[in-house]
């Protein structure tokens, strides 16, 4: 693997195609494959150096399960992982040390993924110990500084899990992601499982540790409103797809998938001059489809209040409307009109 740091904006993480099928068994006596989850079905993305990226979609469309093969602890159905240029979707144990180091994973729930046992010291300095990894000046002074960082306070070193706040163990779970000097970080909804009010201070340090660190970040959320302002792309999934991608302009301001005009109908803004929101308010109905047997050809269709005939019969391809700016996709046949004004800013 290159040590070197790689450039801002190079691509660092790629997915083709990636695509994770988890079989459904059934039967009796003999229990045999029966059918498959289709939790992730055919995506592409990049993760650039340096840069934010928000992966949105609701509950079940397969966004942990993307975060989880990316991060090499799920073994992809097909499809390929590219890390800086290398493949390394079924790297073995060797060729995938160097890269787990430069890989990590933040983990939605910080109560369930720190172990209660551990001292804090223990928990941050763990990543070190696996890799065996010496800083200089060693391992202790080097979590009291992860610890700063992350806003912790370096003399609670010695302290447990329980005597912190939520917002503070996921610090702490920040502070291990940070110990070998990542490059680029999944954070899988990092805040959903803290009080509101603290939401935010999560984020703000999520998004200084990306600027100050030029880490990069695939930042997983279930709505649009929490990568708002942290995400520089964005991709918007569904049932196991990619629906919309493109920068936060394009995702916020001119949208042009059905389905990201409703998820941003729900996002709270607020009131223009007089009063008034100018966004029309979207009430999605009908349940997400079984993942098990996605609906034919568009797999919004049963949900899409503009879904026709061509939609059941033809999956639409992630490509460029029609009035949409480069990088902008959109996976449907009759795309939303390009509205660039109609939008307050993002
Ligand atoms: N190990 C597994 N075995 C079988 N099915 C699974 C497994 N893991 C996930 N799934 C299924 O795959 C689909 C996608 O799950 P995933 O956890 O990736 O969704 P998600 O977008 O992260 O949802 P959430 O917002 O609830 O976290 C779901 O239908 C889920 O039930
Ligand atoms: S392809 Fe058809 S069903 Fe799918 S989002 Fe577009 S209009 Fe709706
Ligand atoms: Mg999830």
């Amino acid at each position: 693997m290159d040590e070197k740091s790689p450039r801002v904006g190079e691509p660092l993480l790629v997915a083709e195609n990636l695509t994770k099928h988890f079989p459904v068994r059934g039967g009796f006596p003999i229990r045999r494959t029966v059918g498959a989850v289709q939790a992730v079905d055919g995506i592409d993305l990049t993760v650039r150096a340096g840069e934010s990226f928000g992966l949105v979609g609701e509950s079940g469309c397969g966004k942990s399960t993307t975060g989880r093969l990316l991060t090499r602890l799920l073994e992809p159905s097909a499809g390929r992982i590219l890390y800086r240029g290398e493949d390394i979707t079924h790297a073995g144990r060797r060729q995938l040390a160097p890269v787990r180091s430069e890989i990590q994973m933040i983990f939605q729930d910080p109560y369930a993924s720190l172990n209660p046992r551990q001292t804090v010291g223990r928990i941050v300095s763990g990543p070190m110990e696996i890799h065996g990894i010496e800083p200089p000046g060693g391992r202790e002074a080097r979590v009291r500084e992860l610890l700063e960082t992350v806003g912790l306070n370096p003399e609670h070193y010695n302290r447990f899990p329980h005597e912190f706040s939520g917002g503070q163990r996921q610090r702490i779970g920040v502070a291990r992601a940070l110990a070998l000097g990542p490059k680029v970080v999944v954070a899988d909804e990092p805040v959903s499982a803290l009080d509101v009010s603290i939401q935010a201070q999560v984020v703000n340090l999520l998004q200084q540790l990306q600027r100050e660190l030029g880490i990069a970040f695939l930042f997983i959320a279930h709505d649009l409103a929490v990568v708002r302002h942290v995400s520089h792309r964005v991709a918007v999934m569904y049932l196991g797809r990619i629906v919309e991608t493109g920068s936060r302009e394009d995702i916020y301001r001119r949208p042009r998938h059905p389905y990201t005009h409703a998820l941003l109908s729900a996002v709270p803004e607020a009131a223009d001059a007089d009063g008034t929101t100018r966004r029309e308010r979207i009430r999605l109905t009908g349940d997400v489809p079984s993942p098990v047997a996605p609906p034919s050809g568009c797999r919004f269709r049963t949900r899409c209040w503009k879904a026709r005939d061509r939609c059941a019969t033809e999956a639409p391809a992630l490509a460029r409307a029609d009035g949409s700016g480069e990088g902008h996709l959109s996976a449907c046949h009759f795309p939303e009109p390009p509205t660039t004004a109609a939008r307050p800013e993002a």
